[in-house]
Order: C-alpha cells, then sequence, then structure tokens
C-alpha cells in the first residue's frame, strides 16, 4: 500500500493547517479511476523548493566581508540560511509528503563544506520519514568558491559531480531506477504509479542545457514509464520556458526540443528554479513552475498534489518565526521573520531604484515615491504575488514615470507590466 494511503487522514489536516490556497483542492474520499488504463490510481503529494544556497555555518562568521557579499547580492537572506533550512525540513518532516525534491542550487557557490552540511540535514528528514530526491543548480558544481571570516576570504574545496554523487547518494542517486551516464540526470520510483524524471544541465562547459545524449536517454526514460502505464514529473534546476525579459542562461538550450518531447509523452508539469522569482508560465500543453529561492522573501516552497485526477501547485511560506518561538530563540528577526526577509529585498531594490534615479537627476520628492513604487512592484514580482501593488494607482502615474525614466528599471518594469494583477503562487489542472 503506498504510504499516502496509510497516512492521508493525518496528510489533509496537515496540509490543511498551513494552506490558504488549499481550499480548491478536492478532498480525500475514494480515489479516482486513472487515467492510464491498467495502472493504479495515480496520486501524490511532494514538497518541492529550489535555490537554498546554502552556506555552511563553519564557512562564515557573518562579519564584515560577508556583508560586503550580501550588500552586493540579490537580497537573498543567507545570514539565516541555516535556520530557514532548519524551519523547513521540520515543516517537510511534520507534513510527511511522498517525497522532498529540490531543484538545485543546494548551496551557496558550490563549496564541498556546504554540501556535506547540507546532506547531514536531509538524512535527518529522511530518518524522519520523507523520502528526499535532488538535484544539482548551477551553483553547486565546478565552482570557484570562498569562505567568509572577518575581513579575509579564502578560497575553500568544491566539488565535481562525483563527489555530488556521493554526497547525495541517499537521496536519488542510490534508489535511481535508471543513470544517465552523461549528466547526473536519474529516474527515481515516487510511488506505484508515479516517476520522477530528474534531469540535470550542469556541465563543466554548459550551464543550461542537455547533451544529445541525455535528451536520448530522457526519451527512453519517457518510453519506459509509458510503457508501465506510469504518470511522470519532471524536474530540473533550469527553466523549459521564457519567464522574463532574460532568457539566455535560463531557458534551456535544448527547451525546444525537451517540450516537444513532454508533449509526446503526454507529461503536463515541470519543476524548476535558477531564476529567483516565483513564476508559473504555459506553452502548449506543458506548466513550467518555478519556485522562488527557499532563502529568500518571501521563503516558498511549493506543494505539489495529485489527487482525483486533479493536479494542483500552491506556495507557501516557511513559518521561521513559530519554528524560532518554538524553539525558544531570542533573535528578533527570526521572530518577525517574514517581514525582516521582505525588508532586506526591499533594501536592495531602493538602493538601486534611488541610484538610477539619482544619476538621471531626479529631485529628492519624486524619488521617494518612485522607490517606494519600485519596491512594491519587485517584491510582488519575486514571490510571485501580483494581484495588490501599494502605490499602483487608478492612473497609473507611478509607473508610467517610471517607464519614461530612462532607467534601468524601465524596461525591466514595463517588461512585467502585463503581470500585475497575476498571481503565480496557484496553480491548478485536470488531467486530460
Ligand atoms: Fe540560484
Amino acid at each position: 500500500m503506498p504510504k499516502w494511503k496509510k497516512t492521508a487522514a493525518a496528510l489533509l489536516a496537515a496540509f490543511s493547517l498551513f494552506g490558504s490556497g488549499c481550499a480548491a483542492i478536492p478532498d480525500s474520499g475514494e480515489a479516482a479511476a486513472t487515467d492510464r488504463p491498467g495502472s493504479t490510481p495515480a496520486q501524490y503529494r511532494v514538497l518541492t523548493a529550489t535555490d537554498l544556497h546554502y552556506l555552511a555555518p563553519s564557512l562564515t562568521d557573518h562579519g564584515a566581508l560577508f556583508w560586503q557579499v550580501m550588500e552586493a547580492g540579490d537580497g537573498k537572506v543567507t545570514e539565516y540560511c541555516d535556520e530557514i533550512t532548519s524551519a523547513f525540513l521540520e515543516e517537510a518532516a511534520a507534513l510527511q509528503p511522498d517525497a522532498l525534491i529540490l531543484t538545485g542550487d543546494l548551496t551557496f557557490n558550490g563549496e564541498e563544506a556546504s554540501h556535506l552540511a547540507l546532506a547531514e540535514k536531509l538524512a535527518a528528514t529522511e530518518a524522519a520519514g520523507v523520502p528526499v530526491f535532488v538535484l544539482p543548480g548551477n551553483h553547486d558544481l565546478y565552482r570557484k568558491c570562498y569562505s567568509f571570516l572577518g575581513e579575509s576570504s579564502e578560497q575553500v574545496a568544491s566539488i565535481l559531480a562525483d563527489e555530488f554523487r556521493q554526497i547525495y547518494a541517499a537521496f536519488g542517486y542510490d534508489e535511481a531506477l535508471a543513470l544517465d551516464a552523461d549528466s547526473l540526470s536519474y529516474t527515481a520510483q515516487l510511488n506505484e504509479s508515479i516517476r520522477l524524471l530528474m534531469l540535470d544541465a550542469n556541465t563543466p562547459h554548459d550551464f543550461c542545457s542537455l547533451s544529445g545524449k541525455t535528451l536520448a536517454w530522457a526519451e527512453e526514460q519517457l518510453l519506459a514509464a509509458e510503457e508501465a502505464g506510469q504518470h511522470v514529473l519532471v524536474c530540473c534546476h533550469q527553466n523549459l520556458l521564457k519567464h522574463s525579459m532574460f532568457g539566455t542562461g535560463y531557458v534551456l538550450g535544448c527547451a525546444e526540443q525537451l517540450r516537444a518531447l513532454l508533449e509526446k509523452y503526454h507529461v503536463p508539469l515541470f519543476l524548476s528554479g535558477h531564476l529567483h522569482i516565483k513564476h508559473i508560465c504555459t506553452e502548449g500543453t506543458v506548466t513550467d513552475i518555478a519556485t522562488s529561492p527557499l532563502t529568500m522573501a518571501a521563503c516558498q516552497y511549493g506543494r505539489l498534489q495529485l489527487e482525483d485526477g486533479v493536479l494542483t501547485y500552491d506556495a507557501e511560506k516557511v513559518p521561521v518565526a513559530d519554528w524560532a518561538a518554538r524553539n525558544g530563540l531570542k533573535d528578533e528577526n527570526l521572530l518577525d521573520f517574514e517581514n525582516y526577509a521582505i525588508g532586506r529585498l526591499e533594501t536592495r531594490t531602493r538602493v538601486q531604484a534611488e541610484g538610477q534615479l539619482q544619476k538621471l537627476g531626479f529631485p529628492e520628492e519624486e524619488i521617494l515615491p518612485l522607490a517606494d513604487f519600485a519596491c512594491a512592484l519587485n517584491n510582488g514580482y519575486f514571490t510571485g504575488d501580483l494581484t495588490l501593488i501599494p502605490g499602483l494607482d487608478s492612473n497609473g502615474s507611478l509607473l508610467r514615470q517610471w517607464k519614461e525614466s530612462g532607467a534601468f528599471f524601465a524596461s525591466y518594469f514595463a517588461s512585467i507590466e502585463n503581470e500585475i494583477g497575476m498571481d503565480h503562487t496557484f496553480w491548478q489542472m485536470e488531467l486530460p
């Protein structure tokens, strides 16, 4: 009997505890007949997270150099990556999904010490009854990486593909149904009716494509799954579809061929990360859901379930503040973590917005409302919730001012204008 059947009542209770977007998820009841003749009813519940960018505590003292790197960064709350990861993994253990899938950029920049420390945490999650499946991202392999101690930085050991396979042996590779000889891609059985196809698009020479051999291997796996009457969930760090104004380096070089394969084998969903925004995109019959980084506001993970022929994804925030309170921590940032994390993202946006406007000679009294609006729009874009943008007044004057400003944000905001009003934190489809 698959694990989820044994624990369906507990799972439903656990999921409903944390969800607002789950209202549309159908109730348990008897499983519907599957759309694949001869197979068992297809159903699963998985959690997915990406871009943890975990930095081992041994590699930083959160001193001057560390903060210099943070200030030049993109608003990730790396200073609390250990706490966020612990809170998330504790949440995963409580929810007891069929699997936890991590789609790459597991480490800050590929440090061996970060990989080893994270693998230790994941071992505890598996011991708590949650099978973990991982993939590398472009920041996990073949990197030049450093420690951040005091005011000095030292190069530290990174890892190669073979070492990744060893460190994460228990999290996909040892239990794989098939391993690709040309990459760290693999397939694994999620439960009796679902297979995972985990695609690795990182090589020392190309961090955003699959080789011809890996594509051919992927088709063999899709065919094998079809012949076995199994559904397939496909995961990769890089994106299948173009989500933003940035295509090169984000969308897989082989995206067109891969999408054609997924359509041919009736695979509806592709899970990715890499972009650092929360975004959902559909082309033809395939949807690519890019989850935002676990360690960047709003510190979200994805919950995906297939039940009664309905596939549902929603984003949920890691309850860091609850975790901190439960563990008796006194750090005020942790106890008010949602505000702290969004504040870190906002600070980064504000510095850039004000800098661009000052350079163009905007008067101070115009800069403040424009910077406030930039923060609000950027927050919405990164967290995937653009349903309410403070400052988006009825005639759109702040947006128009930005678009006419000649600043870098002019083209950026023009490129995301059509996203305003959208919610990328929820997605649902009925399987054909
Ligand atoms: Fe990343």
